[in-house]
């Protein structure tokens, strides 16, 4: 393991306020939430030259180096299990960010943790259709079932239980999602034995995607470093493609694009 970059001096372990006005740079973070930041109590990081080269590729790969940041930090945590101060230094070098930007995109999105993950990350879809057609009680059943609270991780460290917001499958609501793979239409006693089998080191095959794999490979993939699985099981739902279906069966097609009327008749006819 390599040794972690050092943080800033007296920053280890402490939560600091957004209202300083001294710069930040590499080795400096703070947060602006009321949350723990990262944990600066790590002292070894897996973060080594071979995934400064994957960071480096990655970041290669779009004009604007910056707009890499995502999948790099996806990186980071396939690398690290979650986001880490080390992740966010050679995050910053490469892209020539201050490790204050980087730390703030990787404190934005949920998708970007600071504590570690569990092998499986479950999510349940707790917006207002889920919610209603069944995903509070999916959800209320696994915090029970597996002893855990929002975001915690069974002692066990398979899984960690999250409440997620609209995961843009409302037609196939309620959803949970595993690693970031969809199980459609769910109930509790499907979602307990979802969790059961993953504990149990069975495979698990969602409605939609990949059987699923653990939670840093899945991120692996995220990060753009494909796992060759992309095709792998049903890709849509059937109520997806039900307009598709009675498009077909009613002969109706989509306009051709060159009989379209241009913008200027458009607002003519208004
Ligand atoms: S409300 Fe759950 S997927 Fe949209």
């Amino acid at each position: 393991m390599a040794e972690l970059l050092e943080p800033r001096p007296g920053a280890a372990g402490r939560h600091v306020g957004g209202n300083t006005e001294e710069p930040m740079g590499h080795g400096e973070m703070k947060s602006y939430f009321d949350e723990p930041s990262l944990d600066y109590e790590v002292t070894q990081t897996l973060i080594d030259d071979g995934v400064r080269a994957e960071l480096a590729q990655i970041a290669a790969r779009y004009p604007q180096a910056r707009s890499a940041l995502l999948p790099m930090l996806h990186l980071v945590q396939s690398v690290e299990g979650r986001v880490t101060p080390a992740g966010i230094e050679a995050c910053a070098e490469i892209l020539g960010l201050s490790t204050a930007d980087v730390s703030g995109v990787a404190t934005f999105y949920t998708m970007y943790k600071r504590k570690p993950v569990g092998k499986y990350h479950v999510g349940v879809c707790t917006t207002a259709l889920c919610a209603v057609l069944g995903g509070d009680e999916v959800y209320s059943r696994l915090q029970s079932h597996l002893g855990i609270g929002n975001d915690e991780t069974t002692e066990d460290g398979m899984v960690t239980l999250e409440h997620l917001e609209c995961n843009a499958a409302c037609d196939m609501a309620p959803v949970m999602m595993v690693n970031w793979e969809f199980f459609d239409g769910t109930t509790p006693q499907r979602a307990c034995e979802v969790v059961d089998a993953l504990r149990a080191g069975e495979e698990v095959t969602p409605t939609r995607g990949a059987r699923v794999v653990t939670w840093q490979q899945a991120e692996r993939v995220l990060a753009g470093f494909p796992d060759g699985r992309a095709d792998e099981g049903p890709t849509s739902g059937p109520t997806s493609r039900l307009g598709l279906r009675i498009a077909a069966e009613r002969g109706w097609s989509a306009p051709d694009p060159a009989n379209l009327p241009t913008s200027d008749e458009t607002e003519e006819t208004r």
